[in-house]
C-alpha cells in the first residue's frame, strides 16, 4: 500500500498561509489555531489541504470522528434527512429520528433501568443542563467536579473546568456552588513518591478520604451532583482508577448525591468499551454524550434515570436547535456503523498497537514519564526527566510542529501542555496507523535530539 501522506508544498503552503491571513482579520484570536492548514476535503482518516497536501489526521476533529470523516452510512442518512426536512424545532413539531436517537441511547448506555434522553448542541450545553437536572431532582445547589477537569466554555461549565490559561483567564465571574477535589492522577500523585504506587493501589480510594474532603470542602447533604470524566481528556488523557471509581460512586449513593458521567471525549467506542463507564461497572444516574455521537454533525445527548430526568417542569428543558434532525439522522447511522464494524473491538486492538510502539519509545527516551490510556485513548506524557517528573511543555510542541511539518496532525493534552494524545478515527486501517506511528516516532526522536 503506498503512503497515504503526500506533501506538494512546505506545511503550510500558500494556499492555507493566504487563507490564514484573511482569518487573521477577520476571526478573533481568542479562537485558537491548533494547526496552520485549511482543509478542503476529509474522509476516514485522510485530510487534504487547500494545497492539495494528503495528512493523516489523529485529531479526529478532537474525538469527534470515532466512525472516520464522511463515514458513507452518516453520509447517506444526512442527505435522506436533507430531503425530508432540515428544522421544524423539536419542542415544536415532533419528529421520529429525535425519538428514536433517546429510545437508542436509553439502551445503549450503561444500565437496564427505565432511562429518559434529551439533546442539545455542545457538549457543554449539555452539562449544563445534566446540572440543572440533577439541581431539580435533588433539590441541592452544590456541584463537585476535579482538578484537572476539562468540562466547556460556557459559565457553569468554565467553573467546572480547572485549567486557567486560556479556559478561564479574565472570564470570571464564575458559576457559585462548584466544589473542586484532587483527581487520582497517579503519575503525578504526591503520595505516590512516598511508598504508595498506582501499583498498591489507589491512595486517594478509601471512605475516610473521601469523608475527610468533603468535610472540608463542601456539605455532602448540600450536594447535587458529582461530574467526572473517568478518563480525563484536556486535561490529560488520565483514566481514574477503578478502586478509586468504586468508592466515589459507593460514597456518593450513600450521601443521595448524583453520579454524573463526562462520556463527551471518551464515548462511543474510543476506550474499547462503548462507553468508558463500562471499564468501571459504573451505571451512572446521568451520562452526557456529545463528539463522536453525530459523526461530525453538532449534537450532544443527556441521558439518565427516567425519574431524574422528569424532575424538571415542562418548558425547562429544550431549545431551538437541540436534536436538529440531521444530526439525529447522523447519530443513528454513527450508532450502527459502531454496532456493524464493532468499532469498540477495533479500539482495542488499536490501543495494543499504539501502546507497544508507546512503551518502545519509552525504553529509547528519557523524556517519555509516561504511558497511558483505556483502549484507543492513549497517550504519552513527556518531562525534562523521569526523577523530577517535571513537565515538557516545549518538547512536546517541538513534536507536535516536526509531525505536523511531515504530515501528521496531532494533538497536545494536560494541565501543563505536556502531553501527546491520539484521537485518530478508530476505522483507520492498520497500515495507516502504522504510518501515522512512524512519522510521530520520527518527530520524537527529531525533537529530542
Ligand atoms: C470531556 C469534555 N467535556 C466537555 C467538553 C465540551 O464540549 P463542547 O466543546 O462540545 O462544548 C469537551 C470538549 O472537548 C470534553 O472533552
Amino acid at each position: 500500500m503506498p503512503p497515504v501522506i503526500q506533501l506538494r508544498t512546505e506545511i503550510p503552503g500558500p494556499a492555507s498561509r493566504a487563507l490564514f491571513e484573511r482569518r487573521a482579520s477577520a476571526v478573533p484570536r481568542g479562537v485558537p489555531a491548533v494547526t496552520p492548514i485549511a482543509v478542503v476535503h476529509a474522509e476516514g482518516a485522510v485530510i487534504t489541504d487547500a494545497d492539495g497536501n494528503r495528512l493523516i489526521d489523529f485529531a479526529g476533529g478532537i474525538g469527534v470522528v470515532n466512525t472516520g470523516h464522511r463515514h458513507p452510512g452518516v453520509v447517506d442518512a444526512v442527505r435522506l434527512q436533507l430531503e425530508r426536512f432540515a428544522h421544524v424545532c423539536f419542542p415544536v413539531s415532533t419528529y421520529e429520528p429525535y425519538v428514536q436517537l433517546a429510545e437508542r441511547l436509553n439502551r445503549i448506555t450503561p444500565g437496564t433501568h427505565p432511562k429518559k434522553t434529551f439533546l442539545l448542541n455542545s457538549g457543554a450545553e449539555a452539562l449544563e443542563n445534566a446540572v440543572k437536572v440533577a439541581r431539580h431532582f435533588t433539590g441541592r445547589p452544590a456541584v463537585v467536579c476535579f482538578e484537572h477537569a476539562f468540562h466547556g466554555r460556557t459559565n457553569l461549565t468554565m467553573a467546572l473546568t480547572s485549567k486557567v490559561s486560556p479556559y478561564k483567564k479574565g472570564f470570571g465571574p464564575f458559576a457559585p456552588e462548584v466544589y473542586r477535589i484532587p483527581f487520582p492522577y497517579c503519575y503525578r500523585c504526591p503520595e505516590a513518591r512516598h511508598g504508595a504506587s498506582d501499583a498498591n493501589g489507589c491512595c486517594l480510594a478509601n471512605r475516610s478520604r473521601l469523608e475527610q474532603m468533603f468535610a472540608a470542602i463542601v456539605d455532602p447533604t448540600s450536594v447535587a451532583a458529582i461530574v467526572m470524566e473517568l478518563q480525563l481528556g484536556e486535561g490529560g488523557f488520565v483514566p481514574a482508577p477503578k478502586e478509586y471509581v468504586s468508592e466515589l460512586a459507593a460514597f456518593a449513593r450513600q450521601h443521595g448525591i448524583l453520579f454524573i458521567a463526562d462520556e463527551i471525549q471518551t464515548g462511543f467506542g474510543r476506550t474499547g468499551k462503548l462507553f468508558a463507564s463500562e471499564h468501571y461497572d459504573l451505571v451512572p444516574d446521568i451520562i452526557v454524550t456529545a463528539k463522536s455521537l453525530a459523526g461530525g454533525f453538532p449534537l450532544a445527548a443527556v441521558t439518565g434515570r427516567a425519574e431524574v430526568m422528569d424532575a424538571p417542569q415542562v418548558g425547562g428543558l429544550g431549545g431551538t436547535y437541540g436534536g436538529n434532525p440531521l444530526a439525529c439522522a447522523a447519530a443513528l447511522a454513527v450508532i450502527d456503523a459502531i454496532e456493524v464494524e464493532e468499532l469498540p473491538v477495533r479500539a482495542m486492538r488499536m490501543g495494543e498497537q499504539i501502546r507497544s510502539r508507546f512503551c518502545q519509545w519509552a525504553t529509547e527516551h528519557e523524556a517519555v514519564g509516561d504511558v497511558r490510556g483505556l483502549g484507543a485513548m492513549m497517550a504519552l506524557e513527556l518531562v525534562r526527566d523521569r526523577g523530577s517528573k517535571t513537565p515538557n511543555p516545549e518538547l512536546t510542541q517541538a513534536v507536535l510542529s516536526a509531525a505536523m511539518r511531515r504530515g501528521l496532525i496531532l494533538l497536545a493534552a494536560g494541565t501543563y501542555g505536556n502531553v501527546i494524545r491520539l484521537l485518530a478515527p478508530l476505522t483507520t486501517p492498520e497500515p495507516v496507523l502504522e504510518e501515522g506511528l512512524d512519522v510521530l516516532e520520527q518527530s520524537l526522536k527529531a525533537a529530542v535530539s
